[in-house]
């Protein structure tokens, strides 16, 4: 047939992220029907593998979760006839060569398009982009390159990265992932303020006390320590996937929905936000804690990890936006590993009403008087408003309750993988949940000169138990605010 051919070349395809995320968010992609009909899935790396030994390397990684009984075992049969393996050195034209000649031997003389997924270390990504555009680019259609964090630890690090794939290929080539923008509650966000009449005219320092971007994990860097020290949770979490929450939540209106539209709106956040001060960031790391018989040992009782390290594994900072709509609302962001609970979500605290006629039938936490909406990434996404309400019965009492919108109760589809919607994008060329280039600029601009005032005076983290709700230090900081932090709250009813 005279379709083009689409070809997929998992560069570090026995890497973690291959195995955990794209070859499972692949074959759901291919279960939904949603894959270009002439497929291919080719495995590159060094070791040598033949196609059979991938095929079982990826069977193993996939789970049906769209056909859990039927056909499961006959799709995972055709899609592994799809997909292919060829070692070869990252910094090898040669080798680059070769497998374009394989790639060209499947395609037929047909229009062929190529992704590359770059699953490697990113001081090997302008190697590969150098032999791979060069050897094995796609001459009659279209070539892309998928890259995932870390994109540089600085500034400079990431100009130089972007400067040296910006030799190679050209900017609308460059597919860069923050693969929290593929994930469903996120992408609702613009959904949710832009298309529902009660929320976009209360966004704004007039009616919005506090804006909160928590994520934590209930597990340590066990194994990846090696890679977390080099880098720390300012870097890992703060710097991507909280600020890009934080700037798809500030944004003005875009003009449309087109990408370059909403990635000027977000730029646009990004440069405006106030440098920030190293009084307005708190920094933990976690240690040994022994708990109902079980004990975690420690961050630096790992062994990848520095004795002495002193990389943050928590971080809670308050940030500004300088402009007329967000001038003086605190955006208050915490991420942290080895905490109580494992949760990504956005606090968003309004005002107090003025002169509340029922101040008085709450007792005495004025706090409770406020209206809360929560947008809850993960797990068990909801979106949730806490609004006051009377206590049903003869009295005057007031209690806070909660209007919500459980995902699960609502939906009874499951929630597609981050990187099944980013693929597909990436597929289709549709650049909006990819962070362009002044983007990152901009992003790093903003956590490089704290991370280096971090590391030249050594400040040390304040330390806090393995599984423990993390330092107290971001309570003071959050107070400095006037703020409380939502999550923590006793009022806090889901
Ligand atoms: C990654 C970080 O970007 O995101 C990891 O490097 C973190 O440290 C992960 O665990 C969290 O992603 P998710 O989708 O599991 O919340």
């Amino acid at each position: 047939d005279g379709e083009p051919t689409f070809s997929i070349i998992m560069v570090g395809a026995s890497g973690d992220l291959a195995k955990k995320k794209i070859f499972p968010a692949l074959f759901a992609l291919y279960c939904e029907h949603c894959l270009p009909k002439n497929f291919t899935i080719f495995g590159y790396a060094r070791s040598k593998m033949t196609d059979a030994e991938l095929r079982t390397m990826v069977s193993r990684t996939l789970t049906c979760r769209i056909d859990k009984r039927e056909n499961c075992n006959e799709k995972i049969e055709k899609f592994l006839k799809r997909c292919f393996y060829h070692s070869g050195q990252y910094d090898s034209e040669e080798n680059f060569a070769e497998l374009d000649k394989t790639l060209k031997e499947h395609e037929g003389g047909r229009v062929s398009n190529r992704l590359f997924y770059l699953s490697i270390p990113p001081n090997i990504f302008i190697n590969v982009v150098k032999s791979a555009s060069r050897s094995a680019s796609s001459k009659n259609g279209w070539t892309r390159v998928i890259v995932e964090k870390p994109f540089g630890r600085d500034s400079e690090s990431s100009a130089a990265l972007t400067s040296g794939l910006k030799q190679y290929l050209d900017e609308d080539q460059i597919f860069r992932i923050d693969h929290y923008l593929g994930k469903e509650l996120v992408e609702n966000l613009s959904v949710l303020r832009f298309s529902n009449l009660i929320f976009e005219p209360l966004w704004s320092r007039k009616y919005i006390r506090n804006v909160q971007l928590i994520f934590s994990e209930d597990f340590g860097t066990e194994g990846r320590g090696g890679y977390f020290d080099h880098y720390g949770i300012i870097r890992d979490i703060m710097q991507n996937h909280l600020l890009q929450i934080l700037a798809l939540f500030a944004m003005e209106t875009p003009a449309s929905l087109d990408a370059e539209d909403i990635r000027n709106e977000k730029v646009k956040v990004l440069r405006s936000m106030r440098p920030l001060q190293l009084e307005n960031v708190v920094i933990g790391q976690y240690k040994g804690h022994a708990k109902g018989g079980v004990t975690h040992l420690g961050y630096t009782d790992d062994k990848t990890v520095p004795e002495g390290s002193l990389t943050p594994t928590f971080a809670a900072a308050a940030l500004f936006i300088d402009n007329a709509r967000w001038d003086g609302v605190p955006f208050l962001m915490k991420a942290g590993k080895a905490l109580h609970t494992k949760r990504a979500e956005i606090r968003v605290q309004f005002r107090h009403v003025p002169g509340n006629l029922y101040k008085q039938n709450f007792g005495t936490d004025r706090e409770q008087a406020t209206n809360e909406l929560v947008i809850r990434v993960q797990p068990d996404e909801a979106i949730y408003l806490k609004i006051n309400n009377k206590v049903p019965g003869l009295g005057m009492r007031l209690d806070r309750s909660n209007l919500n919108l459980l995902y699960s109760s609502r939906y009874s589809k499951e929630i597609p993988d981050a990187y099944e919607r980013l693929l597909l994008d990436a597929i289709g060329g549709e650049r909006r949940l990819f962070i362009r280039s002044d983007e990152l600029d901009a992003a790093w601009n903003l956590f490089t000169p704290l991370l280096k005032e971090l590391e030249e005076k050594k400040i040390s983290p304040e330390l806090y138990p393995y599984g423990s709700r993390g330092p107290v230090g971001a309570h003071y900081l959050a107070s400095k605010y006037n703020v409380r932090w939502g999550d923590l709250s006793a009022s806090d009813i889901d």
